[in-house]
C-alpha cells in the first residue's frame, strides 16, 4: 500500500511556530515518526509539504492509481479551500484529515472544515501523534475494504 501524506501552508514552520499551540516538534520529526510507523505496518509513504494550494491540488489530482490513500493536514486551507476537497472527491482517494491542535477549541472559523465531508474521518487535538494515529487508522480502513 502506498500512502500520500500532504501538509499545507506554514507547517514547514513547525518547531518554531506558536509552540504553545503546535508544540516543539518540526515536520522532519513527524516525517521520521511516520516512516517508522509505515515500516512497521508494511506501508510506503510519500511525505510532502507546500504553501501553495494549487500544488496540493495538483498532487491530489495526480494521485489516482499512484496511491491507495492519503493523510492530509490542509492547515489553513481546511477552512478556506473548495479546490482541495473537489480534488479529493474527483480522485476518490480515501483520506484522513489531521490537525495537530484541537481546531474545535480555538477560533470559531477553525471549527468548519471544507474537507470533512470528503474524508473518511478526522483526527485533531492529539499533537503530532495525530499523524501516526491517522496512518494506523487509514491502514486499518484500507485493509478492511476487501472484507465482506
Ligand atoms: C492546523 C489547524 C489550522 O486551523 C491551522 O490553520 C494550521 C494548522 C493544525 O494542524 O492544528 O495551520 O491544521
Amino acid at each position: 500500500m502506498r500512502i500520500l501524506v500532504l501538509n499545507g501552508p506554514n507547517l514547514n514552520l513547525l518547531g518554531t511556530r506558536q509552540k504553545s499551540i503546535y508544540g516543539n516538534k518540526d515536520l522532519d520529526w513527524i516525517k521520521d515518526r511516520l516512516e517508522k510507523t509505515a515500516a512497521e505496518l508494511g506501508l510506503q509513504i510519500d511525505f510532502r509539504q507546500s504553501n501553495d494550494e494549487g500544488k496540493l491540488v495538483d498532487w491530489i489530482g495526480a494521485a489516482a492509481g499512484q496511491f491507495d490513500g492519503m493523510v492530509i493536514n490542509p492547515a489553513a486551507y481546511t477552512h478556506t479551500s473548495v479546490a482541495i476537497p473537489d480534488a479529493i472527491a474527483a480522485v476518490q482517494l480515501p483520506s484522513i484529515e489531521v490537525h495537530i491542535s484541537n481546531v474545535h477549541a480555538r477560533e470559531e472559523f477553525r471549527k468548519h472544515s471544507f474537507l470533512a465531508p470528503v474524508c473518511v474521518g478526522q483526527i485533531c487535538g492529539l499533537g503530532p501523534d495525530g499523524y501516526e494515529w491517522a496512518l494506523r487508522a487509514l491502514h486499518r480502513y484500507l485493509s478492511k475494504q476487501g472484507e465482506a
